[in-house]
């Protein structure tokens, strides 16, 4: 049973996490609190960007000698594997802990069981304090580190009519520069942005961070069939890593043209004519994306919903209305009420004047 002092030293780790969400995607953003014999806080830290020391390493080093006989507070499993960094089961071992306390488990195959090695090395493991609230950092990594594909938001903004863009195609700015900003954080905590063609002609959209302080670039992703993307989208320009996701049969000059351009291209199968999106999720998941967001536009949103592939909605509805335009979603194909895709709002905030919308799709008795 965890202590008061762990307990208070694990919202202190989650709270420190939020703070540095995105910072070492593709790795889980982990806090972790050291605590010493006495139950005082000796020191703190969270994951480095990748490549550097995870959350234990960082709170172990900055407890140093006072480490001894304490208990290390974690946000997520402690892993027992040697991968771009060494395994925190050994170093936790070094360092003498008395006691692990974590919040959730690590799904990966490879990092997990960090729990059970520490048990039968002689230490006190404890799992699930304060889960759900670091499952509010951790949810979308350990969804996607733990599954086939990508954790997806599905993010829009829209008028409170659900207008996304006016009758003449005009789109920017539906909502103020708090949403913006906010959009600009849920970008930085992604390891991927995925537009459609669609958007990309009509927006002509950068899909960088850039209103928020941003050490590294998530992956732009555009889905386009038959490789449309213009040579001079602002998409494909040097501030970001760009993925083309082009279908079977699509322009050989066109991909080799963008190819030349410096972006990646690859071709994926067709389904219904278009760009296969769960070859894509497949795709990206391999290469490490495990949280995603989709930007748009109503019709590639409809298809990844139809696919099932959105497991949040994020929207930013303005107190305006067009009465006219292009909705949030394209067709589902749904005819009737009962068959409507249901979710379970999960927060409701105010946004600078527009009101900010997160819901999950609600699954089995969810
Ligand atoms: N307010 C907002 O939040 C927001 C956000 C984004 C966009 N928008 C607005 O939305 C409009 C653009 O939306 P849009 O619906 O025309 O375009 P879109 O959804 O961005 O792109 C649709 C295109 O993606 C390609 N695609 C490839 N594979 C696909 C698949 N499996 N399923 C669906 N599409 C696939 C298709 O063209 P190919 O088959 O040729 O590849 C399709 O026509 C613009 O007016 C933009 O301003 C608003």
């Amino acid at each position: 049973m965890a202590t008061p002092a762990e307990r208070e030293a694990m919202g202190r780790a989650v709270v420190a996490s939020t703070a540095a969400l995105g910072a070492p995607n593709p790795n889980p953003c982990v806090g972790a609190v050291v605590l010493d014999r006495d139950g005082a806080v000796a020191g703190e830290g969270v994951t480095s960007p990748v490549g550097g020391p995870h959350a234990e390493i960082n709170a172990l080093q900055a407890a140093g000698a006072r480490a001894v006989g304490g208990t290390v507070v974690v946000t997520l499993e402690p892993c027992r594997h040697t991968g771009r960094t060494g395994a925190c089961t050994a170093a936790i071992l070094a360092a003498g802990v008395r006691r692990v306390v974590y919040a959730l488990p690590d799904p990966l195959a490879t990092a997990g069981g960090g729990a059970e090695e520490l048990r039968r090395a002689g230490l006190e493991v404890e799992e699930g304090v304060l889960a759900e609230e670091a499952a509010a950092v951790l949810g979308p990594w350990r969804a996607g580190a733990g599954g086939v594909r990508p954790h997806l938001t599905w993010k829009y903004a829209a008028t409170l009519d659900g207008r996304t863009a006016a009758a003449d195609g005009t789109s920017q700015w539906i909502t103020g520069t708090a949403a913006r900003r906010d959009v600009h954080r849920e970008r930085f905590a992604s390891d991927a942005v995925i537009v459609g063609i669609g958007t990309v002609l009509a927006d002509d959209p950068q899909l960088t961070v850039r209103d928020w302080p941003a050490s590294r670039q998530p992956l732009r992703v555009v889905v386009d069939s038959d490789a449309r993307t213009p040579l001079d989208a602002r998409v494909l320009d040097a501030s970001a890593a760009t993925l083309v996701a082009t279908a079977a049969g699509a322009d050989p000059g066109r991909r080799d043209g963008l190819r030349q351009a410096g972006t990646e291209v690859v071709e994926l199968p067709r389904h219904a004519g278009q760009v296969d999106l769960v070859a894509l999720c497949t795709l990206l998941r391999q290469r490490e994306v495990f949280v995603a967001v989709l930007e748009g536009g109503a019709t590639l949103a409809a298809s990844f919903v139809v696919a099932g592939l959105v497991d949040r909605v994020l929207a930013y509805l303005a107190p305006s209305l067009l009465g006219a335009g292009s909705p949030a979603v394209g067709d589902l194909g749904i005819k009737t009420l009962a068959d409507a895709v249901q979710l379970r709002v999960d927060e409701v905030t105010l946004c600078g004047s527009d009101v900010r919308v997160a819901a999950h799709l609600a699954v089995g008795s969810d």
